[in-house]
């Protein structure tokens, strides 16, 4: 019981480090960004900022899945995902898979940030950018908070 429960405090913490990381971009610093003057001086800051939060999120992503598979291990709670009852699991792992591929694979083989600063429409690929975190912001906080009610019994009943 002991191992579950702290599984539990470090899949909780991993995901609000790297949940809250992506909140901050989306809602500071992506707008901050987009309004400010500068031209190049915004992608290199966005840059340099997002090249330090990738390094986090990444850790914690993987901490957090590691967390909860061991949770699942321990809770013998393979089945959940046969039962759409337990709809919010396929959720927590859709939305970890979705963060996988952005972080190992999309981002260090498909994403050139070079291209971007010499990309004459820096302001609408900022916009892009911020609506692409926007949507994946609110995923990902809609399963957080199914999550929650989930794991405690409020949507169904646990057996
Ligand atoms: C591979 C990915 C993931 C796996 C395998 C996983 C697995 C689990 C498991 C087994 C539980 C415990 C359920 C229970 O007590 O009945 C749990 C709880 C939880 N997970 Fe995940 N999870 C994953 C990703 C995520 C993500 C991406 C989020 C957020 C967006 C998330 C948020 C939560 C929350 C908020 C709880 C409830 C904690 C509590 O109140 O006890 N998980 N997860």
């Amino acid at each position: 019981m002991n191992e579950l429960t702290l599984a539990r405090a470090l899949h909780v913490l991993s995901i609000v480090i790297w949940i809250g990381g992506v909140g901050f971009v989306t809602t500071v610093l992506l707008p901050t960004l987009r309004h400010s003057t500068s031209g190049e001086d915004k992608i290199a800051i966005f840059n340099e900022i997002e090249n330090r939060f990738s390094f986090i999120a990444k850790v914690s992503v993987l901490i957090a899945g590691l967390s909860g598979f061991f949770m699942i291990q321990k809770l013998n709670a393979w089945h959940r995902f046969e039962d759409i009852q337990y709809f919010w699991m396929h959720a927590m792992v859709s939305i970890w898979i979705l963060f996988m591929m952005a972080l190992f694979i999309i981002e260090p083989f498909f994403l050139n940030h070079g291209r971007m600063i010499k990309n004459p429409h820096i302001q609408s690929n900022l916009r892009k950018t911020q609506i692409v975190h926007g949507i994946i912001l609110t995923l990902s906080l809609l399963t957080a908070f199914v999550s929650v009610l989930g794991a405690h019994g409020f949507i169904f009943k646990i057996n």
